[in-house]
């Protein structure tokens, strides 16, 4: 590879591809137009090596577990920031000032509300629905309540489609919760955080009032922060995909949640802390270790590594200090906590792991701060849909707006029948 080119020999033809250099992080080979040049596609599955876009929303650093929005480190926001700020940062590039912190979580304040039909949509679910699946039917089915935000040209449209969505998603979690218990749906309140108001739908009644705790108002709008955007992760790229087609913005975040509800990637918290219940004590650890450890058997340790981080992933370290947190503020304890932690020490002395580069992922822990805030792990997932719709909306703006933006067409390596006749079925 020279400086600025690299070059692919192939059946005797020199093919020079340009260099491209980010503003950090690995250089790309443009390989674009290698198909025209040579005859010859590149295999990746699973896209360990491409590239499928410029963004200058999030950077990622898996070696050495950073994690950056915009520039700023996923640390100092989860620290010193809210969920609403990091919104606007993700969506528009830069911190708002004050004021403009203030309109923008009144904008979203005022899209909270459902259209009053989508309380009969739900009644069509079974009442044990999981809720990724009411999740993934409700936001598919805005698609075709809100047409004037539909125009993906028009960037105003845009910024409305997606300040629907950011608004919309804990209304619409909070009210599968609420179809999942038989307990009645409750409107927002704008008085609310986007957090604390989440939380009243979620844990409120209409009968008596909700006491918002500072605490895990607090933990929860952190865990949002941790989950905002994820650079191109799969349910991101899914929402690209969607969305190169020029489909609907609704119709592409229904997408997007419909790839996040996997074991694999969202719903790998819920995932977790199962796991972590059936261990149940300390002392049954070694043997789930061996478990993971043997290939014969398809266990897996949930919440343990990541197709970027191989470092500690940022996001579990101020997860698992938010466990603390939560617990003194709730005054409860789980002995999953300490199985957690202790399956976490073992884990990353045991050479399999060490040799592996796997650390505990941001899902390790979240699951045991939810479920000691009250959520049935079956609303994780959920909630993990809920914070990255910010992500999703801001990179499928980013997408729209990018004068190169094609459809997205990947090619294949076809192992199939080569051409042959058709025989009538007497004949077979
Ligand atoms: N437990 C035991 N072994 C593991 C684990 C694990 N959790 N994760 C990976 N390995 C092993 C694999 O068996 C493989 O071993 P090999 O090289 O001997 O074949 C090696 O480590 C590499 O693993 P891959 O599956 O090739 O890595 P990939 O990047 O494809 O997978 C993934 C990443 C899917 C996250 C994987 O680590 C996993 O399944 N983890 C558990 C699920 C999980 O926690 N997912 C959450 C991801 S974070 C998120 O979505 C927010």
């Amino acid at each position: 590879m020279g400086g600025s080119s690299a070059t692919v020999t192939l059946n005797g033809n020199q093919v020079s591809c340009p260099v491209r250099s980010g503003s950090v992080g690995p250089d790309v080979i443009d390989i674009r137009k290698l198909y025209a040049q040579t005859g010859a596609f590149t295999f990746d599955p699973g896209f360990t090596s491409t590239a499928s876009c410029d963004s200058a929303i999030t950077y990622i650093d898996g070696d050495e577990g950073v994690l950056l929005h915009r520039g700023y480190p996923i640390g100092q926001l989860a620290e010193h920031s809210s969920f609403m700020e990091v919104s606007y940062l993700l969506l528009n590039g830069e911190l708002p000032s004050k004021d403009v912190l203030d309109k923008f979580s009144g904008t979203i304040s005022r899209h909270t509300m459902l259209h009053e039909q989508l309380a009969t949509f739900y009644r069509g679910f079974r009442r044990d629905a999981h809720p990724m699946a009411i999740m993934c039917g409700v936001v598919g089915a805005l698609s075709a309540f809100y047409h004037d935000s539909t125009d993906i040209t028009d960037p105003h449209q845009r910024m409305v489609a997606s300040h629907r969505l950011i608004a919309k998603m804990p209304t619409i979690a909070a009210m599968a919760y609420k179809y999942s218990v038989g307990q009645p749906f409750l409107y927002p309140r704008n008085d609310l955080s986007y957090t604390g108001n989440f939380l009243r739908m979620t844990f409120g009644v209409p009968a008596e009032d909700y006491y918002v705790n500072p605490v895990v108002e607090r933990a929860l709008d952190r865990i949002f922060i941790l989950h905002a955007d994820h650079e191109q992760n799969a349910s991101t790229s899914t929402v690209r995909l969607a969305g190169s087609s020029g489909a609907n913005p609704f119709a592409c975040i229904a997408a997007g949640i419909a790839c996040l509800w996997g074991p694999a990637h969202g719903g790998a918290n819920e995932a977790a802390l199962n796991m972590l219940r059936e261990i149940g004590t300390p002392d049954r650890i070694p043997h789930y270790i061996e478990r993971a450890k043997n290939k014969d058997d398809p266990f897996r340790l949930m919440g343990f590594g990541h197709r970027v981080y191989k470092n500690y992933d940022p996001r579990a370290t101020v997860m698992q200090s938010t466990v603390r947190e939560v617990f003194e503020a709730l005054n409860v304890s789980d002995p999953v906590f300490e199985v957690a932690l202790q399956l976490e020490h073992m884990a990353l002395n045991d050479p399999y792991f060490i040799e592996k580069k796997l650390f505990p992922n941001v899902d390790f822990y979240s699951g045991v701060i939810l479920s000691a805030i009250g959520f049935p792990t079956t609303m994780f997932t959920a909630l993990f849909a809920l914070a990255r719709t910010v992500g999703w909306v801001a990179q499928w703006n980013e997408m729209i707006s990018d004068p190169e933006q094609k459809i997205g067409r990947p090619r294949q390596l076809y192992t199939g029948p080569a051409q042959r006749d058709y025989v009538p079925v007497d004949k077979r």
